[in-house]
């Protein structure tokens, strides 16, 4: 509509006049203020709790936080009235609604401090994605009927104005709209407190249009409401074409003499994509414990798979949070992304531990060459019962950088925690890693720290012997004719490259043992070395045990007696090697080359091979095997499958399987 200059000019003065009369009233006459408790105009600017005789007005905040009012404010500023009844917040505690009224916008985090008996305010327009998902809405038949309407547009009344806008919200396709948060710092224990814990925040969704402050004060029918779970907060609702408000509420209050601070510190977020944080309390935590010694670790992530902007799979995805086990300045935070990078013992930024503790890499590993993010935890205390959790990182997100950050899911997920421990000190095994030809070797082995620096050292002394077996083979291996046409080839399913692989996976599993301390009574666990001294000097072997497995070979030494002699280490277990590791070498090469496997119950079966064991929801290694861990592989080989072909070759082959 246009203005005539005579309006025009009328318009400005009616503006200007109200300004005026507006700075008088704020100034002078503030009884009148109080005709904003009856106004209908929407929670904006207009402050519904502001009562006459007060000083200073309350503030509109900004988003940095100091949108608040202390218990003591929102108390005074209640009309005299109102006698609210909320069964959780006392009425001393919890006045109305906050001063102001932070906006959202999708995928746009905002971060405030909340202290307790607080609370602060948020609107998610439903104008700000109006656009958004037009695309489906465009053949929308309830655009006819707004074209009806349309026509009928004439007057300014109100009550268009109100029709207007609810065909509005039906026209807009409906969205989903989530909600969430994170604890990113809560009160602090004062020193040696351990019985409470500080409370959550809580979350108040407004589902309704006549609740523009949902809150503790507000009606309860009106209103979602959601504790923080653990520091996390997660909501969905319908988001037609009305906003929804919602507020975090910082509890009433916090014991003074329990907590040394008060204030909690607070990510949140709004978007009509997915979650923004979130985290999975309950399904796989991803992460698997590959296995430990007395100070280092070894975790890898679940399988990963080629995404678009990552096709080569090259950038780790995932961080991960270490914490001991009940440590109770994470209790709280744990599903909290900024929360668990707050507290936590590594990854955590209040840690004073070495940065280096924790090696990330992207590895290939198992039987299939899965893609897995590995962590190596290095500095780790002995006899320690830690938690492990993985998240994935928003700022380490192939092609993103942390300024970045408003991409849906963009505030990070956290998965279920992971627990994991360090055997004890002075033992006999040592965690090698990432060696170059056993590529799949990732345990512990019989080590001793005399004659080895480091893990590093022993890892090497292990892959070394174990190629240059390899190389051995190879060259047997030249003789058969492996490159010949598929007629006279000495298979025709299986060739020298599987032959290859398979003698791999066997060397690399029988050469380097897969060791567990002695004190471990596991019963699928082989004895060695018994007539060895134990490491720490002060362990004696059970003479029992002596007077029974003493004269065997199989319990007196190792395996190898290269690893007697150039390791000598001290009496250990060891989970034996796969039973179908050797089957599958009888399988892959050429028979001429004479391998043969023992049967189960035959020769030397009993310790030299083991038998996984697929039953119940084993989760224990009962087997040592290409790219095994503290869990049970999917990419295991079925074992039936084998039967019936256990049938030994023994033509005084090159090698001897049964070692
Ligand atoms: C919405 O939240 C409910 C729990 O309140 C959950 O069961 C549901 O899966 C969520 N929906 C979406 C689309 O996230
Ligand atoms: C090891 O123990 C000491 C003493 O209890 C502790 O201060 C340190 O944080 C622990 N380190 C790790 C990595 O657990």
């Amino acid at each position: 509509m246009q203005l005539s200059p005579l309006q025009s000019r009328l318009a400005a003065s009616v503006v200007a006049s109200c300004i005026v009369l507006a700075i008088y009233l704020f100034l002078f006459s503030p009884q009148f203020a109080f005709a904003a408790e009856l106004s209908t105009t929407p929670f904006s600017s207009v402050l519904p709790g502001w009562m006459p005789g007060l000083d200073e007005a309350p503030t509109i905040g900004d988003g940095s936080g100091e949108a608040k009012m202390t218990a003591e404010e929102i108390e005074s500023r209640a009309p005299p009235t109102y006698e609210p009844e909320f069964g959780l917040f006392d009425r001393t505690v919890m006045g109305r609604a906050p001063s102001g009224v932070i906006t959202l916008t999708n995928n746009a985090p905002k971060n405030t401090n909340i202290d307790p008996g607080t609370l602060t305010s948020f609107v998610f327009e439903a104008k700000s994605v109006a656009g958004r998902g037009d695309e489906l809405g465009n053949n929308n038949p309830l655009e006819l009927r707004s074209d009806v309407h349309k026509g009928a547009q004439g007057s300014t009344g109100s009550e268009n104005a109100d029709e207007n806008s609810e065909i509005k919200r039906r026209q807009s396709p409906t969205k989903t709209l989530w909600i969430s948060g994170n604890t990113c710092i809560q009160p602090e224990r004062v020193p040696d407190q351990t019985t409470l814990d500080p409370p959550q925040l809580t979350l108040y969704v407004s589902t309704s249009k006549d609740n523009t402050t949902p809150g503790p004060m507000a009606d309860k029918k009106k209103q979602d409401v959601l504790v923080f779970n653990e520091g996390a907060v997660m909501y969905n609702t319908t988001l037609g074409g009305d906003d929804v408000y919602f507020t975090i509420a910082g509890p009433p209050k916090v014991a003074s003499d329990a907590f040394a601070t008060t204030t909690y510190n607070v990510n949140v977020a709004a978007s009509i994509d997915k979650s923004y944080f979130s985290y999975d309390a309950d399904s796989e935590p991803n992460v698997f414990w590959v296995d430990s010694d007395s100070g280092a670790t070894l975790m890898a992530s679940g399988e990963l798979k080629p995404t678009e902007s990552d096709p080569a799979l090259e950038k780790p995805p995932y961080t991960m949070f270490v914490f001991k086990e009940g440590d109770m300045a994470m209790n709280g935070v744990r599903n909290s992304y900024c929360g668990l990078k707050e507290y936590s013992l590594i990854g955590g930024t209040r840690s004073r531990m070495p940065a280096d503790m924790m090696i990330t890499r992207m590895a290939k590993r198992g039987t299939e060459s899965i893609t897995k993010q590995e962590f190596f935890l290095s500095g780790l205390n002995s006899s320690t019962h830690y938690t492990a959790v993985l998240a994935s990182d928003p700022s380490a997100a192939p092609g993103r950088k942390r300024a970045d950050d408003n991409v849906p899911g963009g505030g990070g997920f956290v998965f279920r925690q992971t627990p994991f421990q360090t055997s004890e000190p002075g033992g006999s095994c040592y965690l090698i890693q990432n060696l170059a030809f056993c590529d799949q070797t990732q345990y512990r082995v019989p080590g001793n720290k005399d004659k080895f620096a480091n893990a590093t050292v022993l890892g090497k002394f292990y892959d070394d012997y174990a190629k240059e077996m390899y190389d051995n083979f190879d060259k047997a291996l030249q003789q058969v004719q492996c490159d010949a046409p598929s007629t006279s080839r000495y298979s025709l399913a299986r060739n020298c490259n599987d032959c290859k692989e398979a003698y791999k996976n066997w060397l690399c599993t029988v050469s380097i043992p897969r060791c567990e301390e002695f004190s471990n009574n596991a019963t699928w666990l082989q004895m060695r070395n018994i007539g060895a001294p134990f490491p720490d000097g002060q362990t004696a072997m059970d003479p029992n045990i002596i007077a029974t497995f003493g004269k065997q070979k199989a319990y007196t030494g190792s395996r190898l007696p290269r690893i007697d002699e150039e390791v000598a280490p001290g009496p250990y277990k060891e989970v034996l090697p796969c039973d179908y590791l050797c089957y599958d070498i009888v399988q892959s090469c050429a028979s001429s080359m004479g391998f043969s496997c023992p049967l189960p119950g035959k020769l030397n079966f009993n310790v030299s091979y083991g038998q996984r064991n697929e039953t119940s929801g084993n989760t224990e290694v009962t087997c040592n095997y290409p790219g095994s861990a503290h869990y049970k592989s999917g990419a295991a080989p079925v074992l039936s499958s084998w039967s019936g072909m256990l049938l030994p070759v023994l033509l005084g082959g090159i090698l001897r399987l049964v070692l």
